[in-house]
């Protein structure tokens, strides 16, 4: 991206570039002994992992399998520690089949970097694979059919924290009607996952005064991540 462009986001997030800190997460080497068995297990969880891919490509269990162009997946690192899931595509991500590559992408993809993160070393997706038409809030029957792949691909990636990123995220992960404002600012739990609630970055751009809220949810979950590590 345009590195002015990135300045400008940043700037709009209240996030000063001297922040920014280039962490890289050092894979462990696997044990030489159990190499075999990992490298087994690898195969048989990417199996699955193309199996899931393939059922969501194909999948008409609701209504929006007639409007959709493409699904949108999720895209990103199938083994991430962090797992990034919002509401639903909209017409680019409907376009192209990747999740969060309009202006809210591009302002998720600086939250991401902010945090010491490349976009590639997580995985993003949504609470449901297709859009809904004119990006109305995804129905109830829709976020029940998408719920199973959802819940898989959390299964397959365990991740060390979850961000819901938007309030329709956040109520369907956290099943509760409580609004955003009341359920951002703590550590929640699906099984024994965190789940960190933050401000969806489309909410952002048109809401200045909420950005250094969500770079505190964004510490927040940085420290949680930290924490589990310790
Ligand atoms: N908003 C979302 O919640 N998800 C996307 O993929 C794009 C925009």
């Amino acid at each position: 991206m345009d590195e002015a462009l990135r300045l400008r986001y940043l700037d709009a997030m209240g996030i000063d570039v001297w922040v920014l800190r280039a962490l890289a997460y050092a894979q462990l080497p696997a044990a030489e002994a159990s190499f075999a068995d990992a490298a087994e297990s690898e195969t048989s969880a990417s199996d699955g992992w193309e199996a899931l891919q393939t059922a969501v490509a194909n999948c008409t269990k609701c209504g929006l399998c007639t409007t959709r162009t493409r699904t949108v997946f999720g895209s990103g690192n199938k083994n991430a520690d962090w797992l990034l899931i919002g509401e639903a595509p909209g017409q680019h991500e409907d376009e192209q089949g990747m999740p969060f590559v309009g202006n809210a992408g591009l302002l998720l993809t600086e939250m991401i970097r902010a945090m010491g993160l490349a976009r590639e070393e997580v995985f993003i997706t949504n609470i449901i694979k297709c859009r809904p038409p004119s990006n109305r809030d995804p129905h109830v029957d829709e976020v029940a059919s998408c719920n199973e792949y959802l819940q898989q691909q959390i299964k397959m990636i365990q991740p060390k924290i979850i961000l819901a990123v938007g309030r329709i995220a956040a109520q369907t992960l956290l099943n509760t009607d409580a609004p955003l404002g009341r359920l951002r600012g703590e550590v929640h739990h699906l099984n024994n996952t965190p789940v960190v609630v933050v401000y969806h970055p489309a909410y952002l751009l048109r809401s200045l005064p909420e950005k250094r809220k969500a770079w505190q949810d964004l510490q927040l979950a940085m420290q949680t991540v930290k924490e589990s590590e310790d």
